[in-house]
């Protein structure tokens, strides 16, 4: 049984009595500045001898953050209190990495100052250019940047002491501006081709399309409506509150791991297709589609309790509403298409048709099931000329300013203690050795 109790101007309080016992205990109640409250159960198992209970970890709140906030009733994202919808019309990347970091938007100055630095980093140690060859040429670029990244903590050690506030800063940099450097390095080793080294007259969604997609013996000119659609589409992926690879990279971090290891963990976590693999496997479902005739009885199998097909790019954990991400990729989308000339798009047909189809179902009305952040962002990727294969990289290498700005931030809080979450047992009970010999 739980009761909220506000007497007169005292901390609220909320009261659970357990109904075996007749014991009541008393637990505070947390108000954050938005959202709803939260009942704070550190001394639960003291006070009671009980657990939680919290697969997937539905209600359960891990950290105190001040770096996002996700109303998912209503749709709503806000990055140290500015609206996505706003940063992403009205900023930059870079303005947006130097927000989530630092919780202020930069003046001139600072943004200046900022840009350089990262810029100054995207080179990578040279011998890391021949780790490269051990990988097979047909690896997913997913398994490499796992490789890759961790290996960053065996290059650079003079950024490994978590200890040292300057140390984490020099990492924080380093993995920013690496990212999109390895990311290319991924791509190019998979066709065969030289690596591209950074230039610093780019800025950094500009250098990333010129990495990836230039090549030593001719001019390069990067496409500015591909360049900022490239900056947008980093500033919808920067940082999403404690999402899976996000909690990844926390827990890594609160055993006191290196943050080059922790952004691995938080890279290998977000492969998944329940989490950054989404925004490939909705081009792999959109391919099996084919065809908006084939659009209901593909639907009729997603709605099939025996049949585990998922309309990928819709659906979840948090937002209950559309995620407002996915549509302001579906604007940019249109921009990115009809500066490429492609028009009538059958991808963008059959995901839009696709799209209103679902969002008018009962089985998706009920279960508020709306269209993600990945929903559309495979079809802009495509058209700019990205393999399926790197989409899930290109979240991972926008994501990491929010892995770091997370870590940073839970390295700073003085409550921070390893994560170590409890379990229900429903094992064996304690029985006895039976020896080899003796056993059937
Ligand atoms: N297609 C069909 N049914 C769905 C879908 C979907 N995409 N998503 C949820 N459902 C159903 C689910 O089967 C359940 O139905 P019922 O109540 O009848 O059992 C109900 O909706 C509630 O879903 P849930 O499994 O409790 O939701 P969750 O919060 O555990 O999962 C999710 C969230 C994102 C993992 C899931 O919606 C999903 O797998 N979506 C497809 C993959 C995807 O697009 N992922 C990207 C997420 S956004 C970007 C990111 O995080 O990287």
């Amino acid at each position: 049984m739980a009761r909220t109790t506000s007497p007169g101007g005292r901390k609220q309080t909320i009261t659970l009595t357990d109904n075996s016992t007749g014991k009541t205990v008393e637990f505070p109640l947390l108000k954050g500045r938005l959202g709803p409250k939260v009942i704070d159960i550190r001394n639960l198992y003291g006070a009671t001898g009980y657990f939680t209970y919290d697969p997937g970890y539905t209600s359960t709140g891990s950290t105190e953050s001040a770096i996002t906030f996700i109303d998912g009733d209503k749709g709503v994202l806000l990055h140290r209190g500015y609206s996505i919808e706003e940063l992403a019309e009205k900023s930059d990347y870079m303005e947006v990495c130097y927000l989530l970091l630092n919780g202020e938007l930069p003046n001139r100055a600072q943004k200046r100052e900022f840009e350089h630095t990262i810029t100054m980093h995207t080179m990578v140690h040279e011998q890391l250019n021949y780790f490269f060859r051990g990988f097979r040429r047909d690896a997913h670029p997913m398994a490499i940047m796992c490789g890759v990244v961790g290996a960053l903590s065996a290059f650079y050690h003079d950024s490994t002491d978590i200890g040292d506030p300057h140390q984490r800063m020099i990492a924080s940099y380093r993995l920013i501006a690496k990212m999109p450097t390895i990311a290319a390095m991924a791509y190019k080793f998979s066709i065969g081709q030289p690596f591209m080294y950074p230039r610093n007259d780019l800025k950094y969604a500009e250098n990333f399309l010129y990495m990836m997609f230039g090549v030593p013996c001719e001019e390069f000119q990067v496409n500015p409506v591909l360049a900022k659609a490239m900056d947008r589409i980093f500033i919808l992926h920067a940082d999403h509150e404690q999402n899976a690879s996000t909690s990844t990279v926390r827990l890594a971090g609160s055993t006191g791991a290196n943050p080059f290891a922790c952004i691995a963990a938080g890279i290998a976590s977000l492969w998944g297709p329940a989490h950054g693999g989404a925004n490939e496997a909705v081009l792999q479902m959109l391919g099996e589609i084919g065809h908006t005739k084939n659009i209901k009885s593909y639907l009729a199998r997603v709605k099939d309790r025996n049949d585990p097909t998922m309309l990928m790019g819709f659906g979840h954990r948090v937002y209950k509403n559309y995620d407002p991400r996915a549509k302001v990729l579906q604007k940019a989308c249109h921009a990115v298409l009809k500066e490429l000339k492609i028009k009538n798009d059958p991808l963008l047909d059959l995901a839009m048709e696709l799209e209103h189809i679902a969002v008018n179902d009962d089985y998706f009305i009920e279960r508020k099931l709306y269209p993600n952040v990945d929903f559309y962002s495979g079809i802009i990727l495509k058209a700019m000329g990205f393999p399926t294969s790197m989409f899930t990289v290109l979240f991972a290498v926008a994501r990491t300013v929010g892995w770091v700005a997370q870590w940073s931030e839970l390295i700073e809080d003085p409550v921070q203690k390893i994560g170590r979450p409890r379990q229900l047992y429903i094992g064996k009970g304690r029985r006895k050795f039976v020896p080899l010999s003796k056993r059937k």
